[in-house]
């Protein structure tokens, strides 16, 4: 997909020189021009969200985009109008789109276009025609347009949806292309991009040289070669941010497999890894005053004559112990040495980001992740930074000495698979937090959000979900 314009302009909405332009309608408004103000009138342009109608004026096209109440229009609304907005133009075969931007929302209206616009459809030899008209080029550009239209930020909603369709490319690729590997020259290639990111890579015997053996253990099972992916971003200021994201390229589950039926979807449990260095990119691309180290361990998840077993003991970086009672728990066994990596290198406050168990996707399905933390304050911020860009995030209970005592292990300190499936999306998290020496630290667990979204601007494949929310954190914490 090559890339969409999008530019601001302060002016007259109507004089733009795009083949389609768009007017919102609030509900119990009326429109200026009479002409549209007629199919109003008639009820063939309707204000309800998502409605869209369609006339031509002076040889363009004008859609008018229904928008609710004027009071209840906010960011995601905005999102889910433009996209509905975006999904009409592309079937209709529009090249330029301008839209009349509403006060306040010419940012989500960025964001709700570009992410509907994303496709992924390099591996079709023929585009599909899913009403996007094929091949044809597409929309080109998109202008937001008015008197008062904030360019700068316009320009960072571009920014920050380019992002999250970049981690949708890593997290669509199948996992015979997106290896640890490949990961790692994509963080090289942006950190490349920025002279404020810095990048570090270990490979297996550095994972291993670390004393990282519970990352070391998961890795052991496959050929491909892990990595730890560390980027460095310095922007002069502002706490010291930790973004750790899970990256198994692909998950079988290793010796104790997964069924077949939906295990190709396992290419996906990258997605926390994704997030992190195409959040990084785009920080550095905002050259937002904040220092962030993104962590991403990598490697995938397989069965082998040299993977590990059920019963296996491992020891993390920070000395902790850990018997492996099911090989697939094993996004927490990276995630515990890559936390214990992120200490080491002096972060201030931590989020993580993983798709780490099934039963997340049961408790909240795919409208909110959940989230669990030691800190009230850091939980609050990184709850209202999902809340500003729609990823959200439902806070689940954690510190109790009962979930603590469930991840105590038989044999040593604590176990990766505690017998019972009870709470199990909680007690992985209780896993996690033995690894963060108490620094304010979040987990956001994605298995229900990362990729089958129902969100309008996101439907199909892979979300990008946490991009913007680690963005938007960053700039929260900036100097
Ligand atoms: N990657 C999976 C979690 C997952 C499952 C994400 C389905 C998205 C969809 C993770 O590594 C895993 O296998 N978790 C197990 C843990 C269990 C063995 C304790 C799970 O949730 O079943
Ligand atoms: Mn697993
Ligand atoms: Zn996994």
């Amino acid at each position: 997909m090559p890339p969409i314009d999008v530019s601001a302009r302060r002016g007259a909405p109507e004089q733009t020189d795009a083949d389609t332009r768009v007017v919102g309608l609030f509900e119990g408004e009326s429109l200026e021009d009479p002409a549209l103000q007629a199919l109003v009138e008639s009820g063939e342009a309707k204000a309800d969200s998502e409605k869209v109608a369609v006339t031509h004026q002076d040889g363009k096209r004008v859609l008018i985009a229904g928008l609710g109440k004027r009071d209840e229009l906010d960011a995601e609304r905005a999102r889910v109008a433009a996209s509905a907005v975006a999904a009409r133009a592309r079937e209709l075969g529009t090249r330029s789109l301008s839209w009349a931007a509403p006060d306040g929302v010419a940012a989500a209206i960025v964001e709700g276009t570009l992410l509907r616009l994303y496709r992924f459809d390099r591996f079709k030899s023929n585009a599909d025609d899913d009403g996007g008209g094929g091949d044809d080029g597409g929309i080109g550009s998109v202008e937001l347009a008015g008197e008062s239209v904030p360019e700068e930020e316009v320009q960072r909603a571009r920014i920050d949806s380019e992002a999250q369709n970049k981690a949708r490319d890593l997290q669509n690729l199948p996992a015979n292309v997106a290896t640890p590997i490949f990961l790692a020259e994509r963080a090289a290639e942006i950190a490349a991009q920025h002279d404020a990111l810095e990048i570090e890579l270990l490979d297996r015997d550095g994972i291993v040289s670390r004393g990282m053996g519970a990352f070391a253990a998961v890795a052991q099972g496959t050929y491909q070669e892990p990595r730890l992916i560390v980027l460095r971003y310095s922007g002069g200021g502002g706490s010291h941010l930790g973004f750790v994201g899970k990256a198994v390229t692909f998950d079988t589950g290793g010796i104790s497999i997964k069924p077949s039926a939906k295990m190709h979807e396992m290419k996906f449990d990258m997605s926390g890894g994704a997030a992190v260095i195409e959040s990084l990119g785009a920080i550095a691309q905002l050259g937002l005053p904040v220092t962030v180290t993104g962590i991403v361990p990598a490697t995938e998840n397989m069965p082998s004559g040299r993977s590990m077993k059920p019963g296996d003991i491992v020891t993390a970086m920070n000395g902790t112990t850990i018997e492996i009672n099911n090989t697939d728990a094993e996004g927490r066994l990276i995630l515990a040495d890559a936390l214990a990596y992120a200490v080491e290198q002096g972060v201030e406050r931590i989020v993580d980001l993983a798709t780490l168990t099934g039963a997340i996707i049961v408790a909240l399905g795919s409208t909110y992740a959940g989230l669990f933390s030691n800190d009230d304050d850091w939980c609050g911020r990184v709850e209202a930074a999902g809340q500003a860009t729609g990823e959200l995030g439902w806070r689940l209970p954690l510190l109790h000495k009962e979930y603590e005592d469930a991840v105590k292990g038989e044999y040593a300190d604590i176990s990766n698979a505690p017998e019972g499936r009870k709470a199990s999306s909680i007690v992985a998290a209780e896993f996690l937090r033995r690894f963060v020496d108490d620094k304010p630290w979040v987990h956001i667990d994605i298995a229900g959000t990362a990729w089958g979204m129902d969100r309008p601007y996101v439907r199909k494949g892979a979300s990008g979900y946490g991009v913007r929310t680690l963005i938007e954190l960053a700039a929260a914490s900036a100097a």
